[in-house]
């Protein structure tokens, strides 16, 4: 596996992106992105201090097992950051807490081909010794929870280390932020409703206790 690391690059799951014929999975750094992307075509704050990295994954998964590297990647960044002695959850589908704040952000970008998941990349941005003027309100960082600013590089060594082991389903159940609470949901449509979420399915849908299952949408927790 190869892994570059840059002191600025617009974005790390872009650079991946832009690969053309990759033989082998990989990993790009980066110790600032000029142009961090989130999910839903949001801009993702990426100042020097904080965690930036995109992993390559060449035919990681079936394409219907595709939720599995999401479950991967959520469960690396909780156990990376267990060992810095910070405890998150993870909120559905794509987002890692700390108590009412964000800490971690997953962007995941797949490559269908028949039936697998060609490529993957795992695009991670983890709130560490970065500041966060602006989204205090909002954010969260291992800085911020421990009191000290910690080793970048070897959280990075940490995260890559977690993220190349086997999916622990059993481990992504137990961090569920969701999961056994009743929620506010608000649909692609705008609308807002509470319901009650029981469980995450295998494809990743969040199961209400109507029975109803979401693919995508925005919950907050009450
Ligand atoms: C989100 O919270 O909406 C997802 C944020 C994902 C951010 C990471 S930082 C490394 C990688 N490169 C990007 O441009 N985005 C992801």
């Amino acid at each position: 596996m190869k892994i570059i690391h840059f002191d600025k690059t617009v974005s790390t799951n872009e650079y991946l992106k832009r690969l053309k014929n990759p033989t082998e999975d990989a990993v790009v750094i980066a110790d600032e992105q000029t142009g961090g992307r989130g999910s839903k075509g949001r801009s993702f704050c990426s100042a020097f201090g904080g965690c930036y990295l995109s992993a390559l994954k060449l035919y990681p998964e079936k394409a219907e097992n595709c939720f599995k590297i999401m479950e991967n990647a959520a469960v690396a960044v909780c156990k990376t950051l267990d060992a810095f002695g910070v405890h998150a959850m993870i909120k559905w589908p794509n987002d890692i807490f700390v108590g009412d704040k964000k800490i971690c952000g997953i962007l995941i970008e797949n490559t269908l081909s028949g039936d697998m998941v060609s490529r993957s990349i795992i695009g991670i941005g983890v709130n560490v010794n970065n500041d966060l003027t602006g989204i205090e309100g909002i954010a969260t960082s291992v800085k911020i929870l421990t009191g000290k600013e910690i080793s970048l590089d070897a959280f990075r060594f940490t995260l890559i280390h977690n993220l190349f082991l086997p999916v622990d389903e059993a481990e992504y159940k137990k961090r569920s932020l969701v999961v056994g609470k009743t929620l506010t949901i608000k649909k692609s449509d705008g609308s807002l409703f509470k319901a009650k979420a029981v469980a995450v399915a295998e494809n990743g849908n969040l199961i209400l206790d109507d029975g109803v299952q979401l693919s995508a949408a925005e919950v907050s927790v009450l």
